[in-house]
């Protein structure tokens, strides 16, 4: 099956993938058709998608063509719908007028080039198939010696086919309470999730899923991603007759940005997933894409963390570290973090960030001797960082007042007691990757945390190149660039005040995520449940902290902190110093049976089998090989007389038998996934782990 056909005689594009096609084509006129994005259809098909034109039922007063028949909605004429493109020319006018005029196609990817009728203008759309995704993005270019101005420059529209009836899932929440899953019927008129903040922000994953009542193991779900780092917006527009589009990119909140004479701006790319049989399979895909083309060294089992934030706060010294990273170390685990607290100036939240130079009264020879013992106790090294943050009170704002995004006659936002450095300034980039890469190079360290706590405001630099709202995203992804090709060994946590800035964009560039600060294990179970239904487990960051946790005080049985924290990457943030032997004891008992399953758990298929709003919260993952299944099960308190629950497992070989190892029991998977799995919760916060093994 070739990923990209065009079908000459009747100037049409099939686009092919891991079970989807996705299909266009250009009209007598020159425009630019969209025909089908869903289960997969052969070229001979394509007839047919071209007979069935629903333009026939167009009106006087609405707006024309219907942006689901065209592939680009470019704002003019009647375009009135949610549209995915809008400039200004030199001469003032605002409405574009484009038509095909070439296209190229090479292996998986297919780019059409639209111009201008009138102006030399052209906007290029890249569609490029991706196993199960499908990802596209647009190529803005001003071919012509006068400035233009984008107002609006999404990525893509894509158009649903008619469905009775949807249903949105999307992943809502806010500061600790991130990814929650959320599920509404759509109704006629428009959902738009967004963030305006220059991150992609806490309120919403930029991630949507829609279905005409799909559950977990059946029905059509299309979904749709934005692969951006800051503002994003994603908008559902239904009809009343049911036709659905969906417009994915940058946010176009406060962009004015000006397009010089020769010159072109490239969207951040939006992917599209189909699945056909329900939630389960939209999941696997998504884990698939992210495993097979996004996060980097995506075959590395992910190491056992030990970060000492909660442990320590800001008072971070030598002496307490290394005990920390002793106890650690015994534990299991494999890379220790020291977090805020480490660097010059850095007493609490009012100081510091900007210079990212060791402590000289902690660490007076630098961080090499911590990180040397650290290493010498089988682990690796790793410090936190906040770069695109400056205290006012740091060495670096005092030598550069200019260097933060600021009006001049507006007063200037501080957030956490930071301003945020202008990386759409090429001066601070280099700046930033000159600091980073002494950092890295002054001792040996594996690994950053890269921070961010707060969002962009007063939204200029000084410059003025462009919309800094595009302009910090890239000097971000730049910056983030040039320090992984300096120093390719260092692995990278993606962290924003917790879960802020955890999208596609971002994850190309780090190994993982920090999903929450909200470490209870309990509010952690409905935080990663959601999580996953956009990105894979193994780029989900879940530390086992105190008892009662700092930001919830509630108290929960280690046990149930660990396995909620082994569903995902396995991470220890409690003060191991005042941990009892027995607990640590405990732990390591913990560490050893995550070592043993984490394969699975990060590379495995994984399987929602209940969660929030349910009381009982279970999955399960099945490892690639299929040998392996764990399944988790949590319940927080007794309800009536439930002392066990049967979870019907799905995904298994209904002919292979599995044991399990702990008491030798076997089962059919036949009746572990009809009838299911008899499961003990009993007592309040009740946990359970069965790892099954295929005889
Ligand atoms: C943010 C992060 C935390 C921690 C603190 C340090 O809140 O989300 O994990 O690193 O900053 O100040």
């Amino acid at each position: 099956m070739t990923a990209v056909n065009h079908l000459t005689d009747r100037n049409a594009f099939l686009l092919r993938g891991d079970g989807f096609a996705y299909a266009l084509a250009v009209t007598p006129d020159g425009d630019l058709r969209h025909l089908h994005w869903g289960g997969p259809l052969e070229p001979d098909d394509v007839t047919g998608l071209l007979a069935d034109d629903p333009r026939e039922f167009g009106s006087n007063t609405w707006s024309s063509p219907r942006a689901h028949t065209e592939e680009l909605v470019a704002h003019g004429g009647r375009r009135l719908d949610e549209s995915a493109l809008k400039v200004e020319f030199a001469d003032g006018v605002r409405a574009l007028d484009l038509a095909y005029r070439s296209h190229t196609i090479s292996a998986d990817q297919l780019t059409v080039r639209l111009a201008d009728r009138h102006y030399p203008f052209a906007a290029e759309l890249h569609y490029r198939v991706r196993g199960g995704a499908l990802e596209r993005w647009t190529m803005l270019v001003n071919d012509g010696d006068a400035p233009v101005v984008l107002d609006r420059a999404y990525s893509a529209t894509w158009g649903l086919p008619w469905q009775p009836r949807w249903e949105a899932t999307w992943l809502a929440g806010m500061y600790a309470t991130e990814t929650q899953v959320t599920r509404r019927p759509l109704g006629a008129g428009r959902l738009v999730l967004e963030s305006r903040r220059g991150i992609p922000g806490h309120a919403a994953q930029p991630w949507l899923a829609l279905d005409a009542g799909a559950g977990d193991e059946a029905g059509a779900v299309w979904s749709v991603a934005v692969a951006w780092s800051g503002s994003w917006r994603l908008a559902a527009e239904l009809a009343h007759d049911g036709r659905l589009h969906v417009t994915a990119g940058v946010n176009d909140f406060d962009l004015r940005h000006p397009l010089a004479p020769g010159t072109s701006w490239t969207t951040p790319v939006t992917v599209g997933v189909y699945a056909s049989a329900g939630h389960d399979d939209l999941t696997d895909r998504w884990h698939a894409y992210e495993r097979r083309f996004v996060v980097p060294r995506p075959d590395v089992v992910r190491p056992v963390l030990y970060n000492g934030w909660e442990a320590t706060f800001f008072d971070v010294r030598p002496e307490s570290q290394l005990e920390l990273a002793r106890r650690a170390a015994g534990l299991g685990a494999e890379l220790f973090v020291i977090d805020d607290g480490w660097f010059a100036g850095r007493k609490d939240e009012s100081a510091g960030v900007g210079d990212w130079t060791p402590d000289p009264t902690a660490f007076p020879d630098g961080l090499q001797p911590l990180a040397d013992e650290v290493h010498a106790l089988g682990m690796r090294f790793g410090v936190w960082v906040e770069p695109e943050a400056v205290s006012p009170d740091s060495d670096l704002f005092r030598a550069h007042p200019d260097w933060i995004y600021q009006w001049p006659t507006r007063p200037r936002t501080l957030a956490r007691q930071t301003h945020m450095l202008a990386l759409s300034r090429p001066d601070v980039r280099t700046h930033l990757v000159e600091a980073l890469n002494a950092l890295l190079s002054s001792a040996p360290i594996d690994a950053l945390k890269w921070d961010l706590n707060r969002p962009l405001t007063e939204a200029s630099d000084g410059v003025g190149n462009g919309s800094v709202w595009l302009g910090h995203v890239e000097g971000f992804y730049e910056v983030l660039d040039r320090v992984r090709a300096r120093h390719p060994d260092v692995w990278i946590e993606s962290c924003a005040s917790g879960g802020g800035r955890a999208d596609l964009g971002v994850m190309a560039r780090t190994e993982w995520v920090w999903p929450s600060d909200n470490t209870d294990a309990l509010e952690r179970l409905t935080i990663q449940h959601g999580y996953t239904y956009a990105h894979s487990p193994h780029t989900m960051m879940a530390w086992v902290t105190d008892s009662p946790t700092y930001l919830t005080k509630r108290e929960i049985p280690l046990r149930f902190r660990f396995h909620s924290a082994m569903t995902g990457l396995l991470g220890i943030g409690g003060n191991l110093a005042d941990w009892p032997q027995s607990a640590l004891a405990e732990a390591a008992e913990y560490v050893a049976q995550y070592k043993q399953v984490r394969a699975t758990v990060q590379y495995g298929v994984m399987r929602r089998l209940s969660g929030a709003p349910d009381d009982v919260t279970a999955l399960s993952y099945r490892s690639p090989s299929g040998h392996q299944v764990a399944v988790f099960a949590f319940a927080p308190s007794v309800r009536h007389l439930r002392r066990t629950v049967q979870l019907r497992l799905r995904g298994l070989d209904p002919a292979a038998v599995y044991v399990d190892g702990a008491t030798g029991t076997r089962y059919s998977g036949a009746l572990l996934m009809h009838h299911g799995l008899r499961v003990g919760l009993v007592g309040d916060y009740a946990s359970e782990l069965v790892v099954l093994d295929r005889a």
